[in-house]
C-alpha cells in the first residue's frame, strides 16, 4: 500500500492512491487483491507489528477511504484480502504496554512469558538480525517470547481472552466487506512456546478454531494460509476442508529455482509428484507465486540445493538474507531475460491452483541491493519516468524507500507508462493473465503431469468436460521439441512462441513454452 500509488503528495502509498489504480489492476486482469498490512504501525516489520487491530494506519488514510477502496473494488469485480497477523502485536500494543507495567495487569497473559530462558525452543525467524527469542523485560523482571524481531512480542494464542480477541478481529474486516485474509505465518502461530512445555504438541485446534468463526461471520469468505512447512505436515493445514480454504505453495516455488538453476526440469517435476500425493481436500488448494515481499525463501531444499540455486541467483553473500534466502526480484536474477521471465510465469500460471502476482512484477522491476534486508525489493511501484517514478510528487526523502534511478531496472527505463506503449513484458503479462482464464480453475484434480521424454521440457494436462489442455514449457536455454502423442485430436496453440508442426511435433526455442487446446 505504501509504496505502490501516494494520492496526496506527502510520499506514502495510500488507499486513495490504490482507489485511482484500480482501473490499472482490473485492465491488468487481477481478480483478488491482497493487501499487506495497513493497520497503525511502528513499522519495525514493515506494517506485520500491528498496534491496533482494527483500525487505518493514518498515513495510509482512514477508515472511511478502506470502505470507499472496498466499494471500488466491488464495482471492478475485484475481491479484496487482507493479512491477518495475529502470531504477535508490535510491542506498542496498548495490551503489550499494559502487559510490561505490571504483572497483574489483565493484559499480561496475552503474552508469553518466562523467568529464564527455556532450552530447546524454537529459533528465531530473522537469523542476523534478531538472535534471541526471548526478550528481557525491565519493568517486571521476565523474559518475554517472540519468533520475530523483539518489537513483535508473540501473543499467548491459548489463552481464551487472546481467541476471543482474535475472533472479534476477524468480525470486525469481514462485516467491513473483506472476502478474507491471508493469515500471517501460520507455522508459527500454532507451534508451542511455553517455557514449561519445551516438546508441547502443535496446537492445530486454533485452526479449527479460526475456520468456525470465520464461517459464523461469513460462510463465502476464505483463509489463505502462510505456511511454510514440510511436505509431510501440510496436510494439517487444510483438515478435512475445515481449517484453511488456501495456501501458499512454497514447495514448488522452491523447487522452481532449483529447476531455473540447473536448466532443467527435473526439480520441479519431482516437487509437483511429491506434492500431487499430498491430499488435498474439497474446497481447499494451492497459491502459486515466483515472488512475494519476502526473501526468496530456500529453507525447504537440501543445504547444496540451496547452495546451487544461490550460485546461480545470488552469487554475492549481499544478496542472500538470513541464511537461507535471497533478497532480490525475478527480473534482476535472472538478468532480465524476457523469454525466461516469460517462461517462469508462464509455467506459475499453469500449476494447479491460484496464481499470484507481486505489483512491479508485471514490468519486470528490479531490486535496490543498497537497501537493507528485504527492503531491497520494496521499492516504490515505477508508474512513469517522472520524478520519484511518478509514484509520488513529494520530495524523494519522504519517500518510504527511493526509488530505483539506476542501471536496467530503473524507472526511467522501466514504467507503465513506456510498458502500456510498446511490446512489453506488462503487455504480456495481460495477455498471459487472459489466457489464463480460458484455462478456467485449475483445479488438482483435472491436473496430470505427462512424460515429456526430454529432461528439460515439463508438460501439464488440463481435462474438464470435453475441453483439454497440454501446457509445455523448455526450463533450458537449448531449443527443445515435444511429440504430442496424446490423443485429444486437433490442438491448435493459443498462447505462447512455441510453434506445432503438421506432425504434432513440437517447437519449443530456449526457455519456450506453448498453451494447446483441442480445437
Ligand atoms: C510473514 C510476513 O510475510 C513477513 O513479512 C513478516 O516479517 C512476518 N510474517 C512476521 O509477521
Ligand atoms: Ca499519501
Amino acid at each position: 500500500m505504501e509504496t505502490f500509488f501516494d494520492s496526496n503528495d506527502d510520499g506514502i502509498g495510500d488507499f486513495q492512491g490504490l482507489i485511482q489504480k484500480l482501473p490499472y489492476l482490473k485492465q491488468l486482469g487481477i481478480d483478488c487483491l491482497w493487501l499487506l498490512p495497513f493497520y497503525p504501525s511502528p513499522n519495525r516489520d514493515d506494517g506485520y507489528d500491528i498496534a491496533d487491530f482494527t483500525a487505518v494506519d493514518p498515513r495510509l488514510g482512514t477508515l472511511d477511504d478502506f470502505r470507499q477502496f472496498l466499494m471500488a473494488a466491488k464495482q471492478l469485480g475485484i475481491y479484496v484480502l487482507i493479512d491477518l497477523v495475529v502470531n504477535h502485536t508490535s510491542d506498542q500494543h496498548p495490551w503489550f504496554k499494559s502487559a510490561c507495567s505490571d504483572r497483574n495487569s489483565p493484559y499480561r497473559e496475552y503474552y508469553i512469558w518466562s523467568d529464564y530462558i527455556p532450552q530447546g525452543q524454537h529459533k528465531t525467524i530473522f537469523p542476523g538480525e534478531e538472535d534471541n527469542t526471548w526478550t528481557w523485560s525491565e519493568q517486571t523482571g521476565q523474559y518475554y517470547h517472540h519468533r520475530f524481531y523483539r518489537e513483535q512480542p508473540d501473543l499467548n494464542i491459548y489463552n481464551p481472552k487472546v481467541k476471543e480477541e482474535v475472533r472479534k478481529i476477524i468480525k470486525f474486516w469481514l462485516d467491513e466487506g473483506v472476502s478474507g485474509f491471508r493469515v500471517d505465518a501460520v507455522h508459527i502461530l500454532i507451534q508451542f512456546a511455553r517455557p514449561d512445555h519445551v516438546n508441547g504438541q502443535d496446537h492445530e485446534a486454533i485452526l479449527d478454531d479460526m475456520r468456525r468463526w470465520l464461517d459464523e461471520c461469513n460462510s463465502s469468505a476464505v483463509m489463505l494460509a502462510e505456511a511454510n512447512d514440510d511436505i509431510d505436515k501440510l496436510p494439517r493445514y487444510f483438515g478435512n476442508s475445515d481449517r484453511m480454504h488456501l495456501m501458499f505453495d512454497f514447495i514448488t516455488n522452491q523447487h522452481l529455482f532449483l529447476a531455473l538453476a540447473r536448466n532443467t526440469a527435473q526439480p520441479l517435476r519431482e516437487a509437483i509428484d511429491i506434492l500431487l500425493k499430498v491430499p488435498i481436500p474439497a474446497g481447499c488448494g494451492y497459491v502459486n507465486f515466483i515472488r512475494k515481499h519476502d526473501e526468496l525463501n530456500l529453507g525447504k531444499l537440501k543445504e547444496d540445493e540451496r547452495n546451487e540455486v544461490f550460485e546461480a541467483f545470488a552469487p554475492e553473500e549481499y544478496m542472500r538474507i538470513y541464511g537461507r534466502g535471497i533478497r532480490r526480484r525475478l527480473a534482476p536474477m535472472l538478468n532480465n531475460d524476457r523469454a525466461r521471465m516469460e517462461m517462469v510465469y508462464s509455467i506459475m500460471f499453469c500449476l494447479p491452483g491460484t496464481s499470484m502476482i507481486r505489483y512491479g512484477d508485471e514490468l519486470g522491476m528490479g531490486e535496490d541491493l543498497q537497501l537493507k534486508g528485504r527492503e531491497s525489493i520494496r521499492t516504490v511501484m515505477q508508474w512513469s519516468s517522472g520524478n520519484n517514478a511518478g509514484f509520488s510528487k513529494a520530495s524523494a526523502e519522504a519517500l518510504p524507500y527511493p526509488a530505483i534511478d539506476k542501471g536496467t531496472f530503473s524507472y526511467k527505463n522501466i514504467n507503465v507508462a513506456e510498458q502500456l506503449r510498446e511490446e512489453s513484458f506488462l503487455q504480456w503479462m495481460t495477455s498471459a493473465i487472459q489466457c489464463r482464464q480460458q484455462l478456467g480453475a485449475t483445479t488438482i484434480d483435472k491436473f496430470k503431469m505427462l512424460e515429456s521424454g526430454n529432461e528439460s521440457v515439463i508438460v501439464f494436462r488440463y481435462d474438464e468436460g470435453s475441453k483439454r489442455f497440454i501446457l509445455v514449457h523448455n526450463l533450458n536455454d537449448m531449443p527443445a521439441s515435444y511429440a504430442l502423442t496424446e490423443d485429444i485430436g486437433a490442438v491448435m496453440c493459443f498462447f505462447g512462441p512455441g510453434i506445432l508442426g503438421n506432425n504434432r511435433e513440437l517447437q519449443l526455442g530456449r526457455y519456450g513454452y506453448a498453451w494447446l487446446k483441442n480445437i
